[in-house]
């Protein structure tokens, strides 16, 4: 059976991944190009670029596309777009460089990830994009300061890929939007949500995932495994836990998993935009938005996320599930919403997540009603080997 899915984001699914003799005379090109090196951000955009999760992008971008992301949410040919993708260098890099060069893109561990065509090179205010993107300029919050953490130059222009960054810890679960496209097409869902998580999958994102299935013919259960702060759980634990619960307790035709190999920036509302849109390039048709999503401390009101996608949405043009709340509620015995529990807060099972973070690092088990046990227990040894003991 074929399924018509959503079109990519723009109408065309992006490939810059170049393969047999074109990769090979790029290859040769690059030996003797200006060599730069990136960082493990820029090698995951490089990657969404070519993988065509970025789709309609087919490098970083330019100035004029940079102002009218940030200022206005949309890329200059008017397609929405909420977060600036870039590559960021030092004033002292981007000097040894010409306009019109091929660059050749290095990781730290000194392998050539791809090349890009330096088609300009511009200056940023890091205040000004701290704020648009973030809402906020304060350098505590994770993802200004890698703003200011960043080199004070954009290059920008087409990119190609030319060798894969690994992952292989989750080989079995590395599908680019093309492949998850097939799946769902070979599994006949013709309508899909996506969910995009930076944690382990708690009773809460299971109660939410479990209500938009019965709306739809399938889950794709996204991870984000790129770079995170710190004290996130690393993602090889997460994967665990992931593999745990759709073993447990999903029916197995009706979920998938699959990992996102984006770094976390933690802009709250406006990357829930970016999120969703991702998830349609993946084919989801669906998106879910809960409390808080892509936030982190004080820094975005619960549906502050919900409310700005809200005004995106037709154009986005993926439908997205807007989630209150969840909790586990004593009286109702059941999961539940503000929409669907009348009892007292006092009934609602409620932990935090540094609170649940605090629990595993000692070793303590998370209430049932807050997580599947399967879940705390690959969680607490995962945690544990991680520390080497
Ligand atoms: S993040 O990627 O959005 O930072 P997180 O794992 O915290 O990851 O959340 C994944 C998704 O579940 C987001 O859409 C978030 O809004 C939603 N979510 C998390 N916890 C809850 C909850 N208790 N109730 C409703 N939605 C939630």
């Amino acid at each position: 059976m074929t399924t018509t899915l959503i079109k990519p984001h723009g109408g065309t699914l992006i490939n810059r991944i170049l393969t047999g003799t074109t990769r090979d005379n790029h290859l040769k090109q690059a030996e003797n190009a200006k060599k730069i090196t990136i960082n493990q951000w820029a090698i995951s955009d490089l990657e969404l670029i070519a993988i065509g999760g970025f789709s309609p992008l087919i490098g970083f971008m330019k100035q004029r596309d940079y102002q009218e992301v940030i200022e206005h949410t949309h890329l200059s040919n008017g397609l929405v777009w909420s977060i600036p993708i870039t590559l960021p260098v030092t004033t002292s890099v981007a000097d040894s460089l010409e306009i019109g060069e091929t660059i050749a893109l290095y990781g730290e561990d000194g392998v050539l990830y791809g090349t890009l065509e330096l088609e300009e090179k511009y200056t940023y205010d890091k205040q000004q994009e701290a704020q648009l993107v973030y809402g906020t300029t304060e350098d505590n919050h994770p993802g200004v300061q890698k703003v200011y953490e960043k080199g004070e130059v954009y290059l920008a222009g087409p990119i190609y890929l030319l060798n894969r960054p690994k992952h292989d810890e989750f080989t079995n679960y590395h599908f680019d939007p093309k492949d998850t496209r097939q799946l769902f097409s070979d599994l006949g869902w013709k309508t899909v949500v996506g969910f995009q998580t930076r944690n382990p999958v708690h009773r809460a994102h299971e109660y939410i995932q479990k209500a938009a299935l019965e709306i739809v013919d399938g889950l794709l259960l996204n991870p984000l495994v790129g770079e995170t702060k710190s004290d996130d759980i690393p993602a090889d634990v997460r994967m665990k836990s992931y593999e745990v619960i759709l073993e447990n307790y999903f029916p197995k035709d009706k979920a998938r998993l699959a990992i996102y190999p984006a770094a976390m920036r933690y802009a709250g509302p406006k990357e829930a935009i970016l999120h969703a849109t991702v998830r349609k390039n993946y084919g989801c048709t669906h998106f879910i938005v809960g409390r808080d999503h892509a936030g982190v401390g004080d820094y975005y009101g619960t549906y502050e996320a919900q409310e700005l996608i809200s005004q995106f949405e037709d154009e986005l043009d993926i439908q997205i599930l807007k989630f209150e709340h969840a909790f586990y509620c004593e009286k109702c015995k059941n999961m539940a919403t503000a929409k669907t529990c009348p009892h007292d807060k006092k009934y609602h099972v409620h932990l935090s997540g540094t609170k649940v973070r605090e629990k595993l690092r000692n070793g303590e088990s998370l209430p049932e009603e807050f997580s599947r046990p399967e879940v705390a227990n690959v969680l607490i040894e995962g945690l544990k080997n991680n520390r080497g003991e």
